[in-house]
């Protein structure tokens, strides 16, 4: 049975991915929480999955999975008989000072033979240790110079920054430059709809420049030469390095530009560009000047980026020729030249497009052009001074939007602003990669994503970090790839989705390990564990979103032990909470929705141009709290795992995809009559797209009609939009008021045929009979 369906309201987003079994749960675990309290032992559980199971018998093998089978386990294997297992609480703690005494406590011998990196499994005979009570605790050595290196560590400083917030963060945010301190009180919120309108401010009346945070002031600090960015492009053996004070001429340069087309503070600027260093640097030109960026991922069709550009009505686009990406070349001046003539349709002229010439891809020659509006990126940019002074500009003034896709056909403009963006992704960096400045550090998202802005750009550079930043695709030419850059640049800190990758290559250099974008399943955690990091290497698994501009709920390597697929606890300053559908907060071991209490720096403060809809989908549900669109559940210790979206909102490869969005992509076509769109399991991307769809009367099914609505997607969203399957439905199950059962397309669609439910309740329950014969044609 899956997690969040087991006992909770959730009944809709039971992902089979994050399985297990509560009949397995022990009450022989001992809490973390009360570990450092009371000595209590502590009791560990890393392996793979155990096949079959007896009191004395462990059997390995045959149901694990390809990627679990490449590594054996590093475990010495050691089996409690019901008779054995440890009951009482009052143990000292076998780790920590080595007086494990009792007979009860037989792997304590075991753990003292292994060096702790290489712990190991105690499974408690039949009752074997679930996913919840798996603990994998931190190296000491890593604990040692960690920068929260115990749990009492981080619950010291939690507990000040949910009782003093205002003193917390202020302590924090002194350490950053500004130009003038901000006015008390440090932050004000209205996060309640019944109290009038939704309102977050922090550090409101400090005048700064996060450009100048990222680069001047490390410069400053005596980091000029220190590399900021390793660029590697998509083919092997081409790539680039630039230094802080180089980071800074090329940022000034285009700045200079930006400001002589007339760019100005508060003006929006549109960057479509791939992950050429020509991203960041357009970023920080535009934190520099006050203007707000609003990137659009450049895998975005011209649709997509038309109405983007239409919303916030740019001065200027920013843009390159073309891009390869793995063997394929991608024209994105084309994709910008269709999406440029289609906002004029609509009332929105830019006047400008600066092309960055990438050659490598395309010639200039090959390149189209529009006299008059288009600029070569290189020619121009030259021709300006190397130094530009920065604006000043206030804590609440206006950073980036980002679009975001919400459970509406249109996307949302989240906006973010500068000064509690700024100290808060800076600080989420710090602490949940314990990030040192011996680090080279690498996040493989694109910046068109939230986790570039934060964590390849702002949190990173504030802290003055040594970023790799990868033009290409990570299977090309092989799927060692990765490992190739990950030794070449010697990354100790890694940061990606759970995506698996093939093994090879030393992976010496690693330290941390990170993950985002999906629920990581417990076998995938470990392969990531066991594998990527040898068993060495902390996983944060950091849980936040767009909106919430940094991670809110995260490990932090070297304080808490882990539990595999769990996002554990939240960072300073958060205060999640667990509600049920009437809003009523629980209490301890519980599932419901993922709400948060009171503000956090780095909070978005609205949608962009609709304040309206950022209060109703995000304060309404549950007054009084930030809703997250998220499930949740909380396990006896406090751990939190996450159990995946419970709107319409579908999270494949780590990108954040509405159901509306293609079913509105899949209806636009003239064959399509109704279409309902629904996420199911994938084995690579977390989430695949799987669409049902009703055509127009008389229509036959076909091959070619199948492409052709595909391509209709991938054409008005992007191809990373692109339906997996599309499921032919004479009609949809719809409640007698005309509401698509959802659930039942679910079930339908991950073939649990025999957990339909109760369908006497639609207008048509034949309708699912129909669609179970159709489910392979
Ligand atoms: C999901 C990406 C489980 C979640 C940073 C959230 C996660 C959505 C995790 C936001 C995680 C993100 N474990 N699920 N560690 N991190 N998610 O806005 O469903 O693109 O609501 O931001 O990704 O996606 P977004």
């Amino acid at each position: 049975m899956a997690a969040a369906s087991s006992s909770s309201c959730l009944a809709t987003h039971d992902s089979p991915r994050h399985k297990y079994n509560p009949s397995r749960n022990t009450n022989l675990y001992y809490s973390p929480l009360n570990l450092m309290n009371q000595n209590q032992p502590r009791l560990l559980y890393n392996t793979p999955r155990c096949s079959s199971i007896n009191d004395n018998y462990i059997g390995i093998g045959s149901s694990l999975s390809k990627s679990e089978r490449q590594f054996q386990p590093v475990c010495s294997l050691v089996n409690f008989q019901s008779s054995n297992r440890p009951r009482s609480p009052a143990m000292a703690d076998p780790l920590t000072n080595g007086a494990g005494s009792s007979h009860l406590l037989r792997h304590v011998s075991s753990l003292a033979a292994n060096p702790p990196s290489r712990l190991n499994a105690v499974v408690l005979g039949d009752a074997l240790a679930s996913e919840e009570n798996d603990l994998v605790i931190p190296n000491p050595d890593f604990s040692a110079q960690a920068h929260v290196p115990s749990p009492a560590e981080y619950l010291d400083m939690y507990k000040r920054s949910v009782e003093d917030p205002a003193g917390f963060w202020s302590d924090i945010a002194s350490q950053f430059y500004w130009k003038q301190k901000w006015d008390s009180p440090v932050y004000s919120e209205n996060m309640d709809v019944s109290k009038g309108r939704i309102n977050i401010e922090w550090f409101k009346g400090g005048i700064t420049n996060i450009c100048y945070n990222c680069l001047d002031a490390n410069i400053a600090a005596g980091n000029g030469e220190k590399i900021a960015i390793y660029w590697e492009g998509n083919e092997l053996g081409v790539d680039a390095t630039l230094t802080y004070s180089q980071l800074l001429h090329k940022v000034c340069r285009l700045a200079n530009y930006l400001k002589d087309i007339g760019v100005k503070k508060g003006d929006a600027v549109v960057i479509y560009l791939p992950m050429l260093m020509e991203l960041p640097i357009a970023m920080l030109a535009c934190a520099r000047i006050g203007a707000v960026h609003s990137v659009v991922f450049a895998g975005f069709s011209s649709e997509s980026l038309s109405q983007r550009i239409v919303d916030c009505k740019p001065k200027v686009v920013l843009t390159c020729n073309a891009v390869k990406r793995g063997p394929k070349v991608i024209h994105l001046k084309d994709i910008v030249d269709a999406a440029l003539a289609d906002s004029a349709k609509n009332d929105t002229v830019v006047d400008v497009c600066l092309t960055y010439a990438n050659e490598s891809a395309l010639t200039k020659e090959s390149t189209k052009w529009v006299e008059g509006r288009d600029v070569w990126w290189q020619d121009i940019i030259s021709k300006y001074p190397n130094s530009c002074d920065v604006e000043w500009v206030d804590a609440e003034d206006p950073l980036f939007l980002l679009y975001t896709s919400g459970s509406t056909g249109k996307p949302k403009g989240v906006l973010h602003t500068t000064g509690g963006y700024m100290v808060y992704t800076a600080t989420t960096f710090k602490y949940a990669f314990d990030y040192k400045p011996s680090d080279v550090y690498w996040c493989t998202a694109d910046c068109g994503w939230i986790t570039g802005h934060s964590y390849v750009t702002y949190g990173p550079m504030v802290n003055g970090a040594t970023v790799v930043v990868f033009e290409g695709a990570p299977n090309y030419p092989d799927s060692g790839r990765c490992w190739d850059i990950v030794d070449k640049y010697k990354v100790s800190i890694f940061y990606t989705a759970p995506t698996l990758f093939v093994t090879r290559y030393s992976r010496k250099s690693l330290r941390v390990l990170g993950s985002v974008g999906e629920p990581i399943n417990p076998s995938a955690w470990r392969w990531f564990f066991n594998v990527v990091g040898d068993s060495r290497c902390p996983i944060s698994d950091t849980w936040w979103q767009t909106e919430t501009g940094g991670f809110l709920i995260t490990p932090l390597p070297g304080a808490w032990p882990q539990k595999p697929g769990s996002a554990t606890f939240p960072f300073f300053g958060v205060q999640p909470v667990i509600v049920d559908e009437k809003g009523a907060e629980l209490e301890g071991e519980c599932s419901g929705y993922l709400c948060v209490k009171s503000s956090w720096p780095g909070a978005f403060r609205t949608l962009y141009g609709d304040h309206e809809r950022y209060e109703t989908t995000y304060f309404s549900a549950f007054p009084g709290y930030y809703f997250s669109g998220d499930g949740c559940r909380r396990d006896k210790d406090g751990y939190h795992w996450l159990t995946g979206r419970v709107d319409d909102v579908i999270n494949v490869s780590g990108h954040r995809i509405g159901t509306a969005e293609v079913e509105s992509a899949l209806v636009s076509h003239p064959q399509c009559s109704e279409a309902a769109v629904v996420g199911v399991e994938h084995e690579v991307k977390g989430q695949g797209i799987y669409a049902f769809v009703t055509l127009v009367e008389g229509v036959p099914y076909s091959d070619d009609l199948r492409k052709s609505l595909i391509m209709t997607v991938r054409k008005q969203i992007g191809a990373f939009a692109a339906p997996d399957k599309i499921h032919w439905a004479p009609g949809l199950p719809k409640t007698r008021s005309g509401k698509i059962m959802r659930r039942i397309l679910r079930k339908i669609a991950s073939r649990q045929l025999n957990e339909l439910g109760d369908t006497s309740t639609l207008a048509e329950p034949g309708v699912v009979d129909q669609l179970i014969a159709l489910a392979d044609s």
